[in-house]
């Protein structure tokens, strides 16, 4: 490829407390939502007993092992590792009068050691848990009264690491409530749209007024949202199946326009009408969510379509985001269509939407791999998967896109957050460690790590062109 990606693009990866850590009750941590779901968002969920077993109480060890790891990232060229701070850490229990101050001094450390090797932090407040308290006794962000618990919590954090953390994000994947409100915030299952909205607008206000701390309190910093970019294609050029695309991207893309534009779009007036729906928006609401983002960045793994033909819709109906497979796609092992197009395709809308700079904060491939007779890792499947999207976002960047970064998911293999499975594999490295918490936790360069130290050396001139 002739291009060179701009000398501010930031390269690197993106993980997450509870994917990762470990010590899940270590130096007074509480338990968060994620601690009673050990097979993962999609499964069951688990009261705690003990000796019971959760891959993530071990996860990869990186509580212990982050000098080791953050090394490696550096070792690679890493510009920026995003994570995320575990809430329940800081506040084991959400509503404690006082932070914890193990567990604030445990994020200095790693931030400290970031520095160090010149890797700028992107820290998301809240990935996909919360402390389980505040789930128990409040019915998570069903609740209005945790609105003001996680402004706290933001405006420790922000005076705290502030002076080294430049780059944050709200809520990862704040549209995920639609389709598992309990990891997405705290709420019931079986919870009713009613609640599941209003759970979901008190995200959204919390989400506001963090945007404002930190623009108080970290002038120089920057803050933006971040959405599962789910984007959908018509099934057909049926004009049907062209207005259920509009209605089903605009369930994801809701967000986005809330926090970009700071007030409700007007779809959601019929929609809410139509949901018999009636939302409490008090006047602070309104004002709070006038502090609209920075930026704007989104995961993103595949895409899908829609359609109005009853037979397809009952196929889409079998998976989490009710999309209906592309017949020009192919797929991972796990059923993730995989859409390099598609990634140049949602950077060019959503910066026609929003004109706003975008991170592409999450994407990569979850896969099996295998060792072998010399131990090593030969992930050319993996190498193919990124070196297209890259590919890709190179394009969308000469189309006009203003992009700011990269983190691709997983540079280190870690628990899934879908199924708990170690198995699932998105990294550069290897760990030594099964589904069944069995390994060294030892960690392995693979031929991918070789591969992205290039493409980031060459500031993408070494991607292929893809076909
Ligand atoms: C995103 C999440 O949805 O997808 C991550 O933000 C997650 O936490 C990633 O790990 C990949 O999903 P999975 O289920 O393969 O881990």
């Amino acid at each position: 490829m002739s291009f060179r990606f701009p000398d501010t693009f930031l390269w690197g990866g993106a993980i997450a407390a509870n994917q990762v850590e470990g010590s899940h009750t270590a130096d007074g941590k509480g338990l968060s939502t994620s601690d009673i779901q050990p097979m993962g968002a999609m499964g069951a969920l688990v009261e705690r007993v003990a000796n019971d077993f959760n891959i993530k109480d071990v996860a990869i060890d990186f509580y212990h092992r982050y000098p080791e790891d953050i090394a490696l990232f550096a070792e690679m060229g890493f510009t920026c590792l995003r994570l995320s701070i575990a809430w329940s850490r800081i506040f084991p229990n959400g509503d404690d009068a006082q932070p914890n101050q193990a567990g604030l001094d445990y994020y200095d450390r790693i931030f400290a050691e970031l520095e160090k090797h010149n890797i700028q932090p992107l820290v998301t407040l809240s990935h996909y848990e919360m402390p389980l308290n505040l789930a128990n006794e409040y019915g998570g962000w069903a609740s209005r009264d945790v609105i003001s618990l996680f402004e706290k919590y933001a405006r420790v954090v922000f005076e705290r690491y502030g002076n080294k953390v430049k780059r944050w994000l709200t809520f990862n994947e704040i549209n995920v409530t639609l389709h598992e409100p309990f990891t997405g915030s705290g709420m019931a299952r079986d919870v009713d749209e009613q609640t599941r909205y209003q759970g979901i607008h008190h995200q959204l206000v919390a989400s506001a007024k963090a945007v404002k701390a930190c623009h108080e309190i970290i002038p120089d910093a920057v803050i933006g949202n971040m959405m599962l970019g789910a984007m959908q294609y018509p099934f057909t050029p049926n004009p049907d199946d062209m207005m259920q695309t509009l209605t089903q991207n605009r369930e994801w893309l809701m967000f986005g326009d809330i926090q970009v534009r700071g007030y409700y779009p007007s779809y959601m007036t019929r929609k809410f009408k139509e949901l018999g729906i009636t939302l409490d928006i008090t006047q602070d609401d309104i004002e709070s969510l006038k502090n609209t983002v920075d930026f704007v960045s989104f995961s993103y793994y595949m895409t899908g379509c829609a359609s109005t033909d009853p037979e397809h819709a009952e196929q889409a109906n079998a998976n989490m985001l009710k999309m209906i497979a592309n017949p020009y796609l192919k797929a991972s092992e796990w059923g993730w269509q995989i859409d390099p197009v598609g990634l140049r395709y949602i950077l060019n809308f959503l910066y026609d939407r929003y004109q706003l700079p975008l991170f592409i904060v999450e994407n990569g491939l979850g896969a099996k791999d295998v060792l072998n007779e010399n131990g090593e890792i030969e992930d050319d499947y993996r190498i193919q998967y990124l070196n297209d999207h890259l590919f890709q976002v190179g394009e969308a960047i000469q189309d006009g896109v203003e992009v700011m970064g990269y983190t691709c998911w997983g540079p280190i293999d870690l628990v899934s957050a879908s199924t708990a499975q170690m198995s699932k594999r998105y990294g550069f490295i290897y760990v030594d460690r099964d589904d069944e918490g069995n390994g060294t936790l030892e960690r392995k360069r693979k031929k991918s790590f070789g591969w992205y130290k290039e493409i980031i050396q060459s500031k993408g001139e070494k991607l292929k062109v893809n076909n």
